[in-house]
């Protein structure tokens, strides 16, 4: 398979350690291929539990103690498993940054939002304090945060959930990183400050060229600001292709489950949720990891697991692809 240049993930598989002595070690990444081309966005969507995050922590090398990876993680073409600790240490001072689901975890509540802002890239020697201050105003500026001066003098508490974020937004971009890690950014906040902080992201991300790979459970807004969508389910990518594609017309069950669940604006349809519980990579059998849910699945979905292949210009993984385009497609269109 030939990269796309700026992160590609191949063949990653993830287990760890089980939680009781004696027990198997459980898989939570399995099989994962994903590409992310310079300045190319990436949702990568999922029900709790699939196994976004734990990409994301292989991608930084953050694996909880014990994990066992096989498969490669290449960032502009040089292997991350590979890395020297110096090595390691740039590509997380410099070269990739992460958002975080909640800001206020991740913030000292004692310390100005200013000292927060700027204390990586100075701790890394990245910039020289001065030169960070006067970027991060800069940038605040830029993601719509009026008078950055006084903004970055308050503390945490002084800042509502929208403007924290918009904060980590600048702080991810402040090293100027060819990569940023979203996982769940807004998903602690209201809905409306949802899509505004979003666009925001988004922007700066497009104005900069930045790769960006996004982590949500929220498949339209996802496609609202990616070019390309990967859908998880229990560790596994079951579609993948160009985002107004994936959610036009999916192909595969789940992405089309996931479509047809969410509540829509524009009709008074019911919010059918997807029968059963969404499951863990270890829990899954021989099968398709979907096979439990799915109301199209036969006896080779139960016993064998799909091969990704191309369908309709994206890769799919489903026995039953090719004969479900025209069912799946009116599920998506109803
Ligand atoms: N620290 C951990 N130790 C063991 N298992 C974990 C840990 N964190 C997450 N898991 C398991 O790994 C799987 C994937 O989790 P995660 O990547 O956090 O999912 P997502 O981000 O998609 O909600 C889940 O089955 C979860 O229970
Ligand atoms: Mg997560």
């Amino acid at each position: 398979m030939t990269g796309h240049g700026l992160l590609d993930i191949e063949h990653l598989h993830v287990e760890l350690p089980a939680k009781v002595r004696g027990d198997a070690p459980r898989t939570v990444i399995h099989d994962v291929t994903l590409s992310i081309a310079p300045g190319e966005s990436l949702g990568v969507v999922g029900e709790s539990g699939s196994g976004k995050s734990m990409t994301t922590r292989a991608v930084m090398r953050l694996l909880p103690r014990g994990a066992v990876t096989t498969g490669d993680i290449r960032f502009q073409g040089h292997s991350v498993p590979g890395f020297t600790g110096r090595e390691l240490a740039d590509f997380r001072a410099r070269r990739v940054s992460m958002i975080y689901q909640d800001p206020r975890a991740h913030i000292n509540p004692l310390r100005t939002v200013g000292d927060f802002l700027v204390e990586g890239v100075t701790a890394t020697g990245v910039m020289t304090r001065p030169d960070a201050v006067e970027a991060a105003c800069a940038l605040l500026r830029d993601v719509g945060v009026p008078d950055p001066a006084r903004r970055m003098a308050q503390y945490p508490h002084q800042l509502s959930g929208g403007l924290l974020q918009r904060m980590m937004i600048v702080m991810a971009l402040l090293p100027s990183p060819e990569l940023v890690l979203a996982d769940e950014p807004t998903t602690a906040l209201d809905v409306t400050v949802q899509s505004e902080v979003m666009a925001v992201l988004a922007e700066q991300i497009r104005d900069r060229s930045v790769g960006l790979m996004f982590i949500t459970h929220d498949l339209d807004l996802a496609a609202a600001v990616t070019d390309s969508l990967a859908v998880m389910y229990a560790g596994v990518i079951v579609e993948s292709g160009p985002s107004h594609e994936v959610t036009e017309t999916p192909r595969h069950p789940y992405t089309a489950a996931l479509l047809a669940s969410r509540p829509s604006l524009s009709s008074v349809r019911k919010l059918s949720a997807i029968p059963g519980r969404p499951i863990s990579a270890f829990e899954a059998g021989d099968g398709c990891v979907f096979a439990s849910r799915c109301a199209h699945a036969t006896d080779i979905c139960r016993t064998q697991r799909p091969e990704p292949r191309t369908v309709g210009g994206r890769s799919v993984a489903c026995h039953h692809a090719d004969q479900l385009k025209s069912v799946l497609g009116e599920v998506a269109a109803v």
